[in-house]
């Protein structure tokens, strides 16, 4: 993985271009995204038995993505007002847009109402009393999903479970927190329940706890018919499906993580036509992102080696952020001798900032060389930070032999654009 990486006389190409060849065009570190790879996910996703299949654009965005989205008919996931901006500046329909996030402000509300977005999912109480009031001031019926927390713990990283007793997102069922907030939005003339939603996580390869999460749903949404004669027709059941970041471990595919979710709800909604929505953003682009890095230093220390690159945490945050473990192959050349036990460690002002922990790299890497991470397309140039002044690298697609820019490489000018010098701050009397 990625779908197209072929190594041809020890070099490394994807999309069928060189990466040795890309790097000496754009520079590193380089953010590469194969975008047949892409297309291929998106197509499995639509084909997986999904009624709609919404792309998760936190996983990454920018307005050629959108229209890559777009084009493979897919709706989209938007989590922010930056990111709702991003699609609709590029065009994309916002009526096939979903708008999550646990704190929408007023302004985002206005402006998903003002332009139409298709479904705003509500996450507190707050906000369908905010929401309510922008649509009625619009002159609107805004279609909401409630989201819920079914009670059910993800087997991941703690940080990217979502759907447990003890989350900020989604109205719990226990307790009647769920059956109060959709009571609540049939109450607002100016709102419609179109659905409920759920997300129990992210990076999930076990199905026990999708099929027991949408089976929660389904007897929820089955109480909600029962005691209060509220049908809801759509269950949109979140993303999550795993991916692999090392050679072997298993992807859960669109068509297992669906037919998972199918088998909760049957339990719990027997024959009822309910429309089902998922939302995967790692799993169609994950695989579709490499890294590359050049190889600055080479030092032994005292238990390993460290293998300096031109990049580290501020583009790729993961493996700090949740010990996240990758691979790396030498794209330049078929490098020999070794194995020798290597860190991968990044340029920055701390110890933590390792691209990979712990792997085995041949005797003879040196300075000059050049390393692609991959399984970097999800959650590394949408984590990526400036920290030690940093500018971000750029994104290139590659496909069939020919590369072209997604989002150009930040420039020390860019960074300086914020400078304000000590401008003053007009102060107002709240
Ligand atoms: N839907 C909702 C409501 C979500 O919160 C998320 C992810 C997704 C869909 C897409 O999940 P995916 O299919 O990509 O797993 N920064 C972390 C991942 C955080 C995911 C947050 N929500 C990471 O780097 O692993």
């Amino acid at each position: 993985w990625p779908l197209t990486a072929r190594t041809v006389d020890g070099r490394l190409h994807v999309g069928g271009v060189a990466l040795d060849d890309l790097a000496a065009a754009c520079g590193t570190a380089l953010y590469v995204v194969d975008e047949a790879d892409f297309r291929h996910r998106a197509r499995s996703w639509r084909a997986s038995g999904a009624d709609r299949v919404h792309y998760a654009s936190k996983a990454f965005l920018c307005a050629e993505m959108v229209r890559w989205v777009d084009s493979e008919g897919l709706h989209l996931d938007v989590c922010s007002g930056g990111e709702l901006r991003m699609a609709v500046d590029t065009g994309f329909d916002p009526a096939r847009i979903v708008f999550h996030g646990n704190n929408k402000s007023v302004a985002e509300l206005e402006a998903a109402v003002a332009h139409g977005v298709g479904v705003v999912v509500v996450d507190c109480l707050e906000e369908i009393d905010r929401l309510a009031a922008a649509a009625a001031a619009a002159g609107r019926v805004q279609d909401v999903y409630v989201r819920i927390a079914p009670g059910v713990a993800a087997e991941t990283h703690d940080y990217m479970a979502t759907g447990g007793d003890d989350v900020k997102f989604g109205f719990p069922v226990r307790g009647g927190h769920a059956e109060r907030a959709v009571l609540a939005v049939a109450d607002r003339p100016a709102l419609r329940l179109a659905g409920v939603h759920s997300h129990i996580g992210s990076q999930i390869t076990a199905t026990e706890g999708l099929t027991l999460a949408a089976e929660r749903v389904g007897a929820f949404v089955a109480a909600l018919a029962e005691r209060h004669g509220i049908t809801v027709d759509e269950i949109d059941l979140g993303g999550g499906a795993g991916i692999p970041y090392l050679p072997g471990q298993p992807r859960l595919e669109p068509t297992e993580f669906t037919a998972a979710l199918r088998a909760g709800l049957d339990r719990a909604l027997p024959g009822a036509p309910v429309r089902l929505a998922v939302e995967p953003g790692r799993s169609m682009i994950g695989t579709a992102g490499v890294t590359l890095y050049r190889v600055g230093a080479v030092k032994d220390g005292l238990r390993r080696r460290f293998v300096s690159v031109d990049g580290g945490m501020s583009d790729a945050l993961r493996p700090s952020l949740y010990l996240a473990r990758y691979t790396a192959w030498t794209a330049n050349r078929t490098a020999e001798g070794g194995p020798v036990h290597a860190v991968v460690v990044g340029r920055h002002c701390e110890s933590g900032d390792v691209v990979v922990p712990d792997i085995a790299l041949p005797d003879d890497i040196a300075a000059g060389d050049l390393l692609a991470v991959p399984a970097t397309g999800a959650y590394h140039h949408a984590m990526a930070s400036n920290y030690n002044a940093q500018p971000r690298p750029a994104v290139v697609a590659v496909r069939d032999g020919e590369a072209r820019l997604m989002v150009r490489r930040e420039t020390p000018e860019d960074l300086r654009r914020r400078d304000a010098h000590g401008e003053p701050v007009q102060l107002n009397t709240v």
